[in-house]
């Protein structure tokens, strides 16, 4: 998505096994429009090669405080001239405490202690080391400081054992960095979002449910914490993986979701409705699978309670938002859903534009009028959303 286009990134890789994903990290960015410059510690460069970060990044990589290349000597300064940021990964044991006590006896050490940037590190060690009262307290100190700390992981070790010290793999922290880069527009906001379908249990084995991939409340939800807002994403049944920093409770039927947004409304300041529930559930579900008889069978169903609409109606409602999903006349149905749940911001949009895809073609519609989207993926599309969310909402941007 081009999300890092014309960022300027320093790769730091210290000595660690995990230093082979940090070449994967370092084609993440380079692909998605950053410009990366790698600096190895000389532990980190026994594992991967300055070379394999050249050719990679397609500019030199550095180790060496007295590097003749740069011909002013100032490599440690001019390195992170018009850094946006310093990405450590892995970043040893040694190299946390060295950060911590604001050493600076080789290039990374002393590009970081100079810097006029954010400083971005992920940790990788052996488990003991990152058990280390030592490490714990250096790592406590650095978050102090500013210093973003990304991880570790808990899972297995190179070195055999189980426990926490595994870097992020490469995929995660480039999301968190992405996630870094955007503007804080709903810092200090608490957001409840309910996404997926619902299942209505008919008996053990059937049911009623809703088309629904739970993809765009999902990107919402990245959106609102990658926008500094915390992040509670109540979820029907979908295959779909917890965005980082968002807290998930999985329900299934709409009564569930209706009782666990009831539970954290009152604790919200802006919810979003995103889910497709179910308007109906079967009126008596059974207990035994329904055996199959060659005659019609009849089954009642009743409505479900409308979960947006309660909570719009509450005496002092979040700033609520829906979503209306029409196979046709999106305006004229999605005002009116608007109107009706007396709602300040109504997201329509086409099924056959976004249904289960990976993109969505959305118009916001609020009391200013139609507000149309171009087409775009799903996490572009959320992103938006949550700026005009910001705007309505008069929170401030950074
Ligand atoms: O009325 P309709 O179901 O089309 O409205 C869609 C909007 O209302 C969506 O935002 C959806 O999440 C929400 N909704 C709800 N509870 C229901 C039905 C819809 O929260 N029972």
């Amino acid at each position: 998505m081009a999300e890092l286009n014309g960022k300027n990134l320093v790769l730091g890789v210290t000595g660690g096994i995990a230093a082979y994903k940090a070449a994967e990290l370092a084609r993440l960015f380079v692909k998605d429009g950053a410009k990366v410059v790698a600096v190895l510690t000389e532990s980190g460069a026994r594992f991967v090669t300055p070379a394999t970060f050249q050719a990679l990044t397609g500019n030199p990589a550095w180790t060496d405080l007295w590097d003749a290349r740069m011909p002013d000597n100032m490599a440690h300064i001019d390195l992170t001239r018009g850094a946006d940021a310093i990405m450590v990964a892995p970043a040893s044991a040694d190299f946390l405490a060295k950060l911590a006590h604001g050493l600076a006896d080789d290039l990374l050490s002393t590009l970081c202690l100079a810097r006029d940037c954010p400083l971005i590190v992920a940790p990788a060690m052996n488990r003991q080391m990152w058990e280390n009262p030592a490490t714990q307290r250096n790592v406590k100190r650095l978050v102090e400081d500013g210093v973003i700390v990304l991880g570790p992981d808990s899972g297995e070790q190179a070195c055999g054992e189980t426990g926490m010290g595994r870097m992020l793999e490469a995929a995660g922290l480039f999301e968190e960095v992405v996630a870094f880069f955007q503007p804080k527009r709903l810092a200090g906001r608490r957001v409840l979002i309910t996404a997926g379908p619902t299942f209505e249990a008919l008996d053990p084995v059937r049911g009623l449910t809703n088309l629904s991939s739970g993809k765009m409340g999902f990107a919402l939800a990245r959106a609102a914490a990658e926008a500094g807002a915390s992040v509670t994403l109540v979820a029907g049944p979908v295959a779909q993986p917890t965005p980082r920093g968002v807290s998930r409770i999985d329900v299934v039927s709409a009564l569930e979701m209706h009782a666990a947004v009831m539970r954290q409304v009152a604790d919200c300041d802006i919810f979003i409705g995103v889910a497709a529930v179910a308007d109906y559930r079967p009126a008596r579900p059974v207990a035994d699978k329904i055996k199959k008889e060659d005659k019609p069978m009849e089954i009642t169903i009743e409505p479900n309670p409308d979960i947006l609409a309660e909570v719009a109606a509450r005496p002092q409602p979040p700033f609520c938002v829906g979503f209306a999903a029409e196979n046709r006349d999106l305006e004229k149905y999605a005002e009116g859903k608007r109107q009706k749940k007396k709602l300040p911001l109504v997201i329509g949009n086409l099924v056959q534009d976004g249904l289960g895809g990976d993109s969505n073609t959305v118009a916001l519609l609020d009391d200013r009028g139609r507000h149309q989207l171009a087409p775009a993926p799903k996490l572009e599309v959320a992103r938006a959303i949550i700026g005009h969310i910001a705007q309505m909402t008069g929170a401030r941007g950074k």
